[in-house]
């Protein structure tokens, strides 16, 4: 693993290691320090006891001295005090022998100091000797004699305390006394020494121990701060909605790999996210979409239920007038009894004129609610238009002549459409009777088939019927192709018409895939123009 990428796992326990071992390293020093110093402290105390031990056989000696002259000058005295004193004084030397045998345990192997010990054991062995000779010389009874002179007194018991085994006790006592002190003293000193340098180890390890500790904390600090910080900020990018936000890879460490998770996180939640944003889309267009079709739908029933309602009331209203007619002739008929043959039979020849009126009406009405519901039934052969437009024309030769119009006809022969032919010769009679009918006398009409192609370079044939009649005003052209509706010149000029023609025959046309137009200059005439799929298009088109 490269450097700086140690997991924090690892690198918090190696500094916990390193503090247990710092730990370790000072309860060991801090253990042999207190030792040596606890060890100088009872060698001080030792040395101490020793000297309180030499001042005590000292200060016995001198009582116990004081006590025998005392009782050898026949002062009044406590014969049993002198005892006391000398067992006090042996006491003295037993508790300086233990001591001294306690300081030499204490000191085991320092060569150095096996001279001073010496010294010590002679000194006590001329002591005990010296104490020794003392309990004899006092359980003697002849110094006690009273014919002893007090002079004799005096040097026996000046011999006996001061003089032992020919050495001078007081001098052994004064140098074990002054050789004492310097070793309490000395050892005093060793024992401050020890006592100074623990205090400053243990001053020293705890200052060393906190620095340590401070530099581990400051090292985990640094170390923690920056991707902890990094953390945060692609935690708050996240809470805040940034799913493009990434946060930047530093390591191999437990928070890089908290921060690869958060921006796989981010990764997912940004992908679930966009599937739900496109799943939502798609729901919406399916929605809008379907939306769509049931306004369709609705506009379809709606306009269904439209054309059912004003289709009832065209055959109500259409209806009407030829009933009434015929109605009004048989009342009329049969209110005059006496009726002559010949105006019976006239009566019944204006009935079955108005009958057949009927008759066409109800036809009319038929094809264009059949149209509405796209169920005109057409009978399609090949048809010859031009055939068509001259038969057309002989129909109204009789009108046309009576009215004194003239035709001029420019028709290409072998026009062939795909159609009904008696549904498509209604188309051109309609055309042709409302030219006939609203142009006046004296006017001219022109019938033209030609051969042209559309934009998609299909073969088509196109009739044109003109007039130079009156034409039709703007404001009513727009309108011509409604049912029922019928121009205010119209209504004068043929009142009985019923405004069905122009939607019969664009229902018609619209049946056989073409279209009709009709423009117009008001006062110089109308233009109609039906186009049809020719026939041999229709019949590529299907192959
Ligand atoms: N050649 C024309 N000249 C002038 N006006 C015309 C011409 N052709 C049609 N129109 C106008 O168009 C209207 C609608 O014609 P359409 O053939 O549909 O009904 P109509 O002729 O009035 O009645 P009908 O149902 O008896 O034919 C007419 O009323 C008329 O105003
Ligand atoms: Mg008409």
């Amino acid at each position: 693993m490269p450097k700086g990428m140690v997991m924090f796992k690892t690198r918090i326990l190696l500094a916990f290691v390193a503090l247990a071992l710092v730990a370790v390293a000072q309860g060991v020093i801090g253990y042999f320090v207190m030792v040596t110093a606890s060890q100088n402290v009872q060698k001080g105390r030792v040395a101490n006891e020793l000297l309180v031990g030499y001042m005590d056989l000292l200060s016995n000696k001198q009582l116990l001295r004081t006590q025998l002259t005392s009782e050898m000058t026949g002062l009044e005295s406590d014969p049993q005090q002198s005892q006391v004193y000398y067992y006090n004084m042996i006491r003295a030397l037993d508790t300086l022998d233990r001591l001294a045998e306690t300081s030499k345990g204490l000191t085991r192997g320092d060569q150095e100091l096996m001279p001073e010990h010496e010294e010590r054991r002679q000194s006590l062995v001329i002591l005990r000797k010296g104490v020794d000779q003392l309990g004899s010389v006092m359980t003697a009874s002849e110094w006690k004699f009273e014919a002893v002179t007090p002079q004799q007194k005096r040097q026996k018991l000046d011999q006996i305390f001061d003089v032992s085994d020919g050495q001078d006790l007081r001098v052994a006592l004064t140098q074990s006394i002054a050789r004492e002190r310097l070793i309490t003293a000395r050892d005093r000193a060793a024992a401050d020494v020890s006592l100074n340098f623990m205090t400053n180890v243990v001053v020293i390890a705890t200052i060393g121990l906190a620095l340590f500790m401070v530099l581990l904390a400051f090292y985990f600090v640094r170390s923690l701060s920056k991707p902890v910080e990094r953390l945060i900020k692609g935690a708050e990018a996240l809470q805040a909605g940034n799913l493009s936000y990434r946060i930047p890879a530093f390591g191999r460490d437990e928070f890089s790999q908290v921060g690869c998770s958060m921006n796989d996180m981010a990764r997912e939640i940004a992908r679930l996210r966009a599937n739900d944003q496109q799943a939502r889309e798609q729901l919406e267009l399916q929605v809008s979409e379907r939306t769509n079709e049931l306004q369709e739908a609705l506009h379809r029933l709606e306009k269904i239920e439209l054309r059912r309602r004003q289709m009832f009331a065209d055959i109500s209203h259409e209806l009407k007038t030829p009933t009434t007619a015929i109605r009004g002739e048989a009342e009329i008929s049969l209110r005059h009894g006496g009726n002559s043959n010949a105006e019976c039979k006239e009566t019944l020849e204006r009935i079955v004129q108005y009958t057949q009126q009927l008759n066409y009406i109800v036809d009319d009405m038929l094809t264009l609610a059949r149209s509405d519901i796209d169920a005109l039934v057409l009978d399609r052969r090949a048809v010859d238009i031009s055939t068509l437009c001259h038969e057309s024309i002989a129909y109204f030769r009789p009108q046309i002549s009576q009215k004194g119009c003239a035709v001029e006809a420019q028709i290409q022969s072998d026009s062939l459409v795909l159609g009904d032919a008696q549904r498509l010769k209604q188309v051109l009679n309609i055309v042709l009777d409302n030219a006939i009918q609203y142009s006046g006398a004296k006017a001219v009409i022109r019938i033209s088939t030609a051969s042209v192609e559309d934009a998609e370079n299909m073969r088509r044939c196109e009739v044109t019927i003109e007039d130079n009649g009156p034409g039709i005003p703007e404001n009513e052209l727009s309108r011509v192709f409604e049912r029922h509706y019928r121009g205010t010149m119209a209504k004068l000029i043929r009142p009985d018409g019923s405004g069905l023609g122009l939607p019969l025959a664009a229902a018609i046309v619209r049946a056989h895939h073409g279209t009709i137009e009709i423009s117009s200059e008001e006062n110089k005439g109308c233009r109609v123009t039906i186009n049809l799929p020719a026939f041999d298009s229709v019949i590529e088109d299907a192959v």
